[in-house]
Formats: C-alpha cells, sequence, structure tokens
C-alpha cells in the first residue's frame, strides 16, 4: 500500500486526460513518493475525476502555470498540442514527460527541444516500451554477443482499431494521427534502441479504407547505419494478433496473444520478442543441424510505472532522461522519413527495367530532408 503523506511527496500534473492520461494517472497512484496534484483538461466531465482524485482541475495549461509551479508535468494531449505545450512547460521551468510522438512535425519537435535546451529544462518522451524489462534484457543480451553481430530485424503492428476508437475522439482520423505516427513510432523508438541508428528509408502505403485522412497499411526497409536491414509493416486495419500490444502484456485491456512481434536475426543466433526466446543451433552454424531455443528469464513490471520512477529521478537529476527530446526528436525523424518516402512512392513507380529501387535519404538522421530519386534513371514518372 502506498504511503500518503502528500507534503513530501513530488506533485505531478497532468495534462489531457483521455486514454493515455487515465494511465499515467493510474501510473502514478501505484508509484511511491509522487502524487497528482492537477489535472488540465478542456472537457468538464473531467471536473468529477479531479475531485475524486483529490487535486486540482484546470481546463487550460494557462491557468494551471499561473497557479502553481508542480515538480513535473506530463503532456498526454492529442499529438498536435505537444509542442506549443511543452515549450509552455520548459518555459516555465518544469520537467515535462511529453507523450509519443514527440510532435505531428519534424520541425516543430525541433522547436520544443531547443526550447527545452535553451531553459535547461529535461524532456522525458514516452516511448514507454524502453521502461520495459523485456526490452532491458534484450538489449542486454544483444550487447554480451548472445546473437553475434545483428544482421536483421522484422517487426509487425497488425491490429484492428474499432471504428469507436476514431469516432470518440476524431483527432485520430486527421492527418498524422495514423498508425504510422501513432503506433510505428513505438516500433521504430525500439528498434533504433536496439540496433543503433537508422540511415535509409523506403516505404509505402496505402490510404485508409475507412475514409479517413491517413494509411491503414505501411511497411519500410530500413538501413541500420550498423549495416543491419529492418523490415516492418503497421495496421490498425488487420485482423491479427502480431502485435507488441497482444503480446507483450504491457496493459490488461489488450488481450493476450503468445506470439511475438519483433524478431531479430544475428550472425550468431535470433531473438524473438516480446517472449525472449534466444534461438541458436545446437553445434555448428548450419542449417542441416538441429536449431533450439531457450527462453531468457526476467521479472515483469509495467512500464509506465517505471517510466513514472524515472521521471521522478530526472527531477531528482539522479537520472538522465533515457529517452530525452533528442532522441524522441530522432525517432521522429525516421517515422517523419518513412511518411515521406511512402507519399513519394506513390506517385512513383519503380522501373524493373534499370533495377533503379533505391531511393536516397541523408544520412544525417536528424534532418532526412533529402528523401528524393537520386538519378534520372531511378526517376520513375509519375503515377501511370
Ligand atoms: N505511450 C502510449 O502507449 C500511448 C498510448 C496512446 C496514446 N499515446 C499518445 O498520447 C497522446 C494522447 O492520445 P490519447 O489516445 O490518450 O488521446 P485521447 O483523445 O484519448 O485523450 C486526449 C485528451 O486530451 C484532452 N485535451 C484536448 N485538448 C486539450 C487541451 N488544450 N488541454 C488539455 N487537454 C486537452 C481531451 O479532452 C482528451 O481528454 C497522443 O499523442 C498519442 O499518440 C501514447
Amino acid at each position: 500500500m502506498k504511503s500518503d503523506n502528500s507534503r513530501d511527496m513530488k506533485q505531478l500534473a497532468v495534462v489531457g486526460c483521455g486514454l493515455v492520461g487515465r494511465r499515467h494517472i493510474a501510473a502514478i497512484e501505484q508509484t511511491e513518493g509522487v502524487r497528482v496534484c492537477a489535472i488540465i483538461d478542456p472537457d468538464s466531465a473531467i471536473k468529477q475525476l479531479a475531485s475524486d482524485k483529490d487535486c486540482s482541475y484546470f481546463a487550460d495549461i494557462d491557468e494551471m502555470l499561473s497557479a502553481m509551479k508542480p515538480d513535473g508535468i506530463i503532456i498526454a494531449t492529442p499529438t498536435n498540442m505537444h509542442v506549443i505545450q511543452g515549450i509552455k512547460c520548459v518555459k516555465a521551468g518544469v520537467p515535462t514527460l511529453v507523450e509519443k510522438p514527440l510532435s505531428h512535425s519534424l520541425e516543430e519537435g525541433k522547436k520544443l527541444v531547443e526550447a527545452a535546451e535553451k531553459h535547461n529544462v529535461t524532456l522525458l518522451v514516452g516511448h514507454h516500451r524502453r521502461h520495459n524489462p523485456i526490452i532491458s534484457k534484450v538489449k542486454e543480451l544483444i550487447s554480451n554477443g548472445e546473437i553475434g553481430e545483428v544482421r536483421a530485424l522484422h517487426c509487425t503492428c497488425w491490429f484492428y482499431k474499432p471504428d469507436s476508437y476514431f469516432e470518440n475522439a476524431p483527432w485520430r482520423t486527421k492527418k498524422g494521427a495514423g498508425p504510422i505516427s501513432v503506433n510505428l513510432a513505438h516500433d521504430i523508438d525500439l528498434m533504433r534502441y536496439l540496433c543503433g541508428e537508422v540511415v535509409q528509408v523506403q516505404a509505402q502505403k496505402t490510404l485508409a479504407r475507412r475514409g479517413y485522412q491517413n494509411e491503414d497499411v505501411a511497411s519500410a526497409v530500413l538501413g541500420f547505419a550498423n549495416g543491419a536491414i529492418g523490415t516492418v509493416t503497421v495496421s490498425d486495419s488487420i485482423v491479427s494478433p502480431w502485435s507488441w500490444e497482444f503480446t507483450a502484456q504491457e496493459y490488461p485491456v489488450y488481450p493476450y496473444a503468445d506470439e511475438s512481434s519483433l524478431l531479430i536475426g544475428g550472425s550468431e543466433g535470433a531473438i524473438s520478442i516480446p517472449d525472449i526466446k534466444i534461438w541458436k543451433h545446437e553445434k555448428q552454424r548450419d542449417w542441416w543441424t538441429p536449431i533450439i531455443s531457450r527462453k531468457a528469464d526476467i521479472t515483469k513490471s509495467d512500464p509506465l510505472i517505471n517510466q513514472i520512477s524515472h521521471f521522478i529521478k530526472i527531477i531528482d537529476e539522479k537520472e538522465e532522461s533515457i529517452v530525452s527530446g533528442r532522441e524522441g526528436l530522432r525517432t521522429l525523424a525516421v517515422v517523419d522519413a518513412i511518411q515521406r518516402s511512402a507519399d513519394n512512392q506513390q506517385t512513383l513507380v519503380v522501373n524493373h527495367e534499370s533495377h533503379a529501387t533505391n531511393i536516397e535519404v541523408s544520412t544525417d538522421f536528424e534532418h532526412f530532408t533529402t528523401i528524393k530519386p537520386t538519378t534520372e534513371e531511378r526517376i520513375i514518372e509519375d503515377a501511370v
């Protein structure tokens, strides 16, 4: 049972009290030494929730910031509000956990990161899976050379979101809030965390059959700086068990499927995630000899609670942000590159005769601004 001496507790304000904002509140309630001091949401129904939680209610972030200075702020509003609200928080000098993706646009995201640096305030971007012990274990296994040199990664992020998911929050149907941004961002962040920087991107997408302004299926091939190649597909309109959501048991609202969603292949072995099965040949590396798996042991814990504990240590300056603003920006740069590459390819057709399928991407991963066909022969014409 959590002790409740509120005077000594860290005071956190939660901005945006929808799906994920409520999960943050629940995580705070289960974490020692911290409490929710304010909830900010223009939805007046949230006032009652604030009263139930015995904390202040504000309809607007400016009202909150002029009334109090919390120890930390969590921004869990629709993505296109993250930057404008985040800048207000860092200007007020308050460490801020901003939900992923960092921003709806790379350029805007940079403004938030630069403002945080200017005001010397730490950002933590809500890529909470990095706080999952499953991921810590896999990172340790890879670093210890358990599977040798990582050569390839394959990630599947497929599920079916019901119509009500979009009807209840219409921002989810608007440009920039599709599954590349909302869902794949998590997987891209994990792939970067486990395998290093992404330097090349080729992508395709199909527009949502349900008529929303975004894709409902997308796929990308990623080139990593260390030479590994990654493939990812995402869809919010495929019925399947192969997603982190269904397989990692992070959140009980998702049914559990005993499957994996990310495969990492190396020169000495392979790992499936989140079940952490390590596959190796019994004797020599040889596809004609038996291959067996063993499961790595971990003690499970809730990454959202771990994220809050880490946020408190950031506030106390005992730890550096595991997902700093710059890190969130780098993940966003890859997500942005996927969007742009997919947009280009909708109007390009691969010229199989010249075998010209490469699209060059700047290796300056913070910018990815040069996604374009590089030579005449690579240009394929406008969609035929
Ligand atoms: N880390 C995760 O696993 C995870 C999961 C879901 C969503 N997210 C991210 O969290 C963010 C929110 O997503 P969601 O699904 O919870 O959205 P949601 O629509 O369920 O909730 C958003 C809330 O923000 C409130 N709001 C709107 N304008 C506001 C304003 N100006 N000030 C304060 N509150 C305002 C809305 O009333 C609503 O209650 C998105 O960026 C999304 O990508 C992260």
